[in-house]
């Protein structure tokens, strides 16, 4: 594997609309961002990806984009774009954008004139088709629900194609004149300086053609576009060309959101000249989902989680590099998630932290786990903003839970709880914006803040900025980067351990991922104590005993 200058960074996923709000109007917005550069600096953040803030009518929080072009007004200006990007540079930093290239937005001028003349230029840069004697094209379901084809607008026969909302129609990559907008696009934003892009839903780009249904898989009568993925071949002829034809000529970083890829095809991805420089692990995050719903997920066990990284750390040694995360903005907080609510505190917390860090690959932070941001309670289903919670509020009620149980259901899953504002310090709304904010606060941010942790040097901010400090420590770089992982204890119930081995050097992590303390036996003891989770480690000769959720990482 060839090595990379973004392999030994630290990257940071920004969700504008909830980072920083300079202006007031409730909304986080560029300057906003800029205002934090320091502070993420400070934090020891290299790379930051920016969830979309081109023109867009929000259906989708900006994965509906009405204009490639152009910055939304209201997260800023071109020129706050231009400076955003400047400023980083000033500070090695690098600025990634969210490329949405899978659909845009109805509102995006290439859809209003594929409805003006679907047979047309631009009609051929959508799917759009006709109900033959009324039957739609196929039975796919949405990703955010209902069938995947709309009524195109003007038409009374004519449908377009949406894997997600209806607000965000696909592109028809099987047409080369839309495949050179897009590259053409991708050129004129890396010739800005931009350092890359996170990949938006890209393994959809591929359909299977010619329609077919496949068999309902609810009583809608529809099926998940999963089935459809699974028959869809030739993803990588577009991928190796966007490839090509863009990121290559820019050495530029890419991150892709890859689910359902085909398990021979990871080394075209990741490996050496693959598609994209790196993709995000989402088996923890997708543990536990079920067909039918959020509401009939189940609760992951530490064991569970345990099985999850190390069976992706396997897959791909030697092929390429995981982007390695704990929570995103689709995801609820990962503290949340994966630890017991009950047992849910800083220690803990920095115990999650320390496995995610440890593991091989690229840590990629989400805007506020950095300071423990928890899930927030909803107090009634009209708090909901996103379209995806609302869609699966629906599927849990049809499916006969009660508006209780299906908000409490909601309430574990929903991407909103990663969407609440940035909790700044413990002044109103959280220090985010001093108007009202889009979305409410957590009411937790008394407690809860980045003020209260600045100066703190036991709060969660400061050990991650400690995990962040050891993975560039000189002395210990190499073999956090490029270590063979190799498990260890697995026969264990929650506890996690692995080594990490490089030619001439040994780490070990050990996770006690429960409340009772446990004692654990080392052959040959250890050599130095790198970082632990909480001020006392209890050793004796070759046993030592870990706290409750003690995390420690040691040089043996
Ligand atoms: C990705 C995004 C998600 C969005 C979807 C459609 O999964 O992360 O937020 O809703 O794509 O663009
Ligand atoms: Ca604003």
């Amino acid at each position: 594997m060839q090595k990379k200058w973004w392999h030994e960074k630290v990257a940071y996923q920004i969700y504008p609309k909830s980072y920083c709000d300079s202006n007031g109007d409730g909304i986080g917005d560029l300057q906003g961002i800029i205002s934090k550069l320091d502070y993420l600096k400070e934090l020891g953040v290299d790379i930051i990806w920016l969830s979309p803030i081109y023109c867009s009518p929000l259906a989708d929080q900006g994965y509906d984009i009405s204009d490639y072009y152009n910055i939304d007004p209201r997260f800023g200006t071109m020129e706050d774009m231009e400076q955003l990007i400047a400023e980083a540079k000033k500070r090695d930093m690098y600025i990634l954008m969210d490329l949405v290239v899978n659909h845009c937005s109805d509102e995006h001028e290439w859809f209003r004139k594929a409805c003006e003349d679907p047979d047309g230029k631009y009609g051929k840069y959508f799917y759009i088709e006709d109900a033959r004697d009324g039957k739609l094209p196929c039975n796919w379901r949405s990703y955010f629900g209902g069938s995947v084809w709309e009524k195109l607008p003007g038409h009374e026969d004519k449908y377009y194609l949406h894997l997600f909302h209806k607000k965000q129609p696909d592109l028809n990559w099987e047409n080369p004149e839309l495949r050179e907008e897009v590259y053409t696009m991708i050129n004129w934003w890396l010739d800005k300086g931009l350092a890359g892009f996170r990949i938006d839903a890209i393994i959809n780009i591929k359909k299977a053609l010619p329609w077919k249904d496949y068999p309902a898989d609810r009583e809608d009568g529809l099926c998940s576009v999963q089935y459809m993925l699974k028959d869809a071949v030739g993803v990588g002829d577009f991928l190796g060309e966007m490839r090509d034809r863009t990121f290559k000529l820019y050495d530029a970083f890419t991150a892709g959101e890859v689910f359902n890829e085909k398990e021979e095809e990871l080394p075209d991805f990741i490996g050496d000249n693959g598609y994209f420089s790196t993709m995000f692990d989402f088996r923890e995050a997708v543990c536990g989902t079920s067909d039918k719903g959020w509401y009939d997920c189940k609760i992951i066990t530490p064991d569970d989680y345990r099985s999850c990284v190390f069976e992706s750390q396997a897959r791909v040694e030697g092929v390429g590099f995981l982007s390695n995360i704990i929570e995103n903005h689709d995801e609820p907080r990962g503290v949340s998630r994966y630890i017991p609510e009950r047992d849910c505190c800083d220690t803990s917390k920095k115990m999650l932290a320390t496995l995610n860090f440890m593991v091989k690959g690229l840590p990629f932070l989400y805007q506020g786990q950095e300071i423990g941001m928890e899930n927030i309670k909803f107090e009634s289903i009209d708090e909901v903003d996103d379209i995806s919670t609302l869609d699966e509020y629906q599927v849990a009620l049809k499916a006969g839970l009660s508006p209780e149980e299906a908000l409490k259901a909601m309430g574990r899953f929903s991407r909103d709880n990663a969407r609440t504002p940035f909790q700044w310090s413990s002044e109103a709304n959280a220090g985010f914006t001093t108007g009202t904010p889009w979305l409410r606060v957590n009411p937790n941010y008394p407690e809860i803040n980045l003020a209260a942790q600045r100066n703190d040097p036991d709060s969660v901010y400061q050990y991650y900025r400690k995990l962040i400090a050891l993975r560039k420590d000189p002395e210990y770089k190499d073999v956090i980067v490029y270590g063979t992982l190799i498990p260890l204890w697995e026969d264990q119930t929650n506890l996690m351990a692995f080594y990490r081995k490089s030619e001439n050097q040994t780490l070990l992590v050990i996770a006690n991922y429960q409340r009772d303390p446990r004692t654990v036996t080392l052959e040959g003891g250890f050599r130095k104590l790198l970082l632990s989770n909480l001020p006392e480690l209890t050793s004796e000769g070759c046993t030592i005993t870990l706290a409750g959720y003690q995390a420690v990482v040691l040089e043996v």
